[in-house]
C-alpha cells in the first residue's frame, strides 16, 4: 500500500493506493467514519459491478445512486441529491463517499461542498481517468448549456482511495481514454515518464498490476506537487495541467459532449494538436511532436481533428472559462516534458493552424 500526501496545511489528506484496497477500505475510512455517516454517491453501473466489495467491508453506507453517464453533472440531478441528501439530515461531520468516474466525484464533491456551507468528502474513483486526475485536487463542478465544468467549486477530499483493480470491470475503450491523462504528466515535465510510458503502455493497457500501479502512483505524485504549490490555478502552474484540454473542449463540445468522443480521447487529440502548433510555432522540436503522435496513435488514441470546422472550433475555444479579449492562454510545449503556459495565441491563429490540418 502506498500513501501520497496532497500537502495544503490543514486541509492536507492522503492518496491511499493498493491493488485490491477496496477489500481493505473498512481500515482506511474508519477515522473518518468515527465522526459521522458515510452517505456513498456512485452509479448505477459503478455500484452494479463493485458495490458488493464495498459492503462487505463493515462500515455502513448509505448508497444514493444516480444515473450512469455525463448528462448527470447537470443541475437537475444536483438538486436532486441535494434534496435526497438534506431527507438524509446530513451534518457537516458526516462524509459524502464518491464511488465512481469523474461525474460521481464532481457532482458529488460540489454536493459536499454546497450542504451545510460544506461536509466532509472522500473519493473512491473507479475509472483511471478519475484515479489520475479527477479525484485529486478538489475541482468539482456540473455542465451548463454555456460550457462544460462551468458552474463549480474548490472542495478538498479528507481522503482519496485508489484501488487500480477497480479498472478490471472497465471498458477498454474507457481504460484508453484514462490513459491520456496519464500521458499528460509525461508531456507536462516528465520526460522518463513518457519514454516508460511509451515501453510499458500495452502492458498497462491490458491491466497488467505493476504497470497501472506505477502509472497511478507516478501521475498522482505529479498532480498532488502541482495542487499543493497552485490549489487554485491563480499561479500558472496548475493551469499546465490543461494540456490538451484548450483544443479538448472544442472537439469534445462540436461532438455535443457525447460518448462520440470521450474526455481522455479529447485530451488525446488536444496534446497532440499542441505539439503540432508547438513546432509549427517553432518552439518544439518536429520529432518532438511526432513522437507524441506515435504514441497515442500506437494505443489507438486520436490525434487527427475529424469533426466541426476551424470557425466552429475556434468559437468553441473563444467561450473558455479562461478567455479574454481574443485571446486564450494555450499550454504549449517546448519539448517533451517542458509544457509552459502562453498567453500570446490569437484564435485567428489557431484557426489557420486547424484550416491546414482539416484541409
Ligand atoms: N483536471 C485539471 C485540474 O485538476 O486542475
Amino acid at each position: 500500500m502506498s500513501k501520497v500526501q496532497v500537502q495544503l496545511g490543514e486541509r492536507s489528506y492522503d492518496i491511499t493506493i493498493a491493488e485490491n484496497l477496496l477489500e481493505r477500505a473498512g481500515d482506511v475510512l474508519a477515522p473518518y467514519a468515527r465522526d459521522g455517516r458515510m452517505i456513498l454517491v456512485s452509479d448505477e453501473k459503478v455500484w452494479a459491478a463493485q458495490g458488493d466489495r464495498l459492503r462487505a467491508q463493515g462500515i455502513e453506507f448509505i448508497p444514493l445512486l444516480v444515473p450512469a453517464g455525463e448528462a448527470s453533472k447537470s443541475w437537475d440531478q444536483l438538486t436532486l441529491l441535494l434534496d435526497r441528501l438534506l431527507a438524509l439530515g446530513v451534518e457537516r461531520s458526516d462524509h459524502i463517499v464518491a464511488f465512481g468516474g469523474g461525474m460521481v466525484g464532481d457532482l458529488a464533491g460540489f454536493a459536499a461542498s454546497l450542504l451545510k456551507r460544506g461536509c466532509g468528502f472522500v473519493q473512491i474513483p473507479t475509472t483511471l481517468l478519475a484515479q489520475v486526475d479527477s479525484s485529486v485536487g478538489g475541482k468539482t463542478a456540473i455542465n451548463v448549456s454555456a460550457g462544460k465544468n462551468l458552474i463549480g467549486t474548490f472542495h478538498q477530499p479528507s481522503a482519496v482511495l485508489i484501488d487500480p483493480a477497480t479498472l478490471d470491470t472497465l471498458p477498454p475503450r474507457e481504460v484508453r481514454a484514462g490513459y491520456a491523462e496519464v500521458v499528460k504528466y509525461g508531456l507536462i515535465g516528465d520526460p522518463e515518464f513518457f519514454s516508460w510510458c511509451e515501453t510499458n503502455a500495452p502492458g498497462l493497457l491490458v491491466g497488467d498490476p505493476a504497470a497501472r500501479l506505477h502509472a497511478i502512483e507516478t501521475s498522482v505524485r505529479a498532480k498532488a506537487a502541482i495542487v499543493a504549490e497552485d490549489e487554485r490555478e491563480t499561479r500558472g502552474r496548475r493551469a499546465l495541467l490543461n494540456l490538451g484540454h484548450t483544443f479538448g473542449h472544442a472537439f469534445e463540445a462540436e461532438a455535443g459532449f457525447s460518448d462520440t468522443l470521450l474526455h481522455g480521447e479529447a485530451v488525446a487529440l488536444g496534446m497532440a494538436l499542441a505539439f503540432r502548433f508547438s513546432a509549427r510555432r517553432g518552439l518544439c522540436p518536429v520529432e518532438d511532436s511526432e513522437r507524441v503522435a506515435a504514441h497515442l496513435v500506437s494505443v489507438g488514441l486520436p490525434t487527427e481533428p475529424r469533426i466541426g470546422t476551424p470557425a466552429s472550433l475556434v468559437a468553441h475555444m473563444a467561450h473558455d472559462k479562461k478567455a479574454s479579449a481574443g485571446r486564450v492562454p494555450f499550454i504549449l510545449a517546448r519539448g517533451i516534458g517542458k509544457a509552459f503556459v502562453d498567453q500570446s495565441v490569437e484564435l485567428s491563429e489557431v484557426e489557420a493552424f486547424l484550416g491546414v490540418l482539416m484541409g
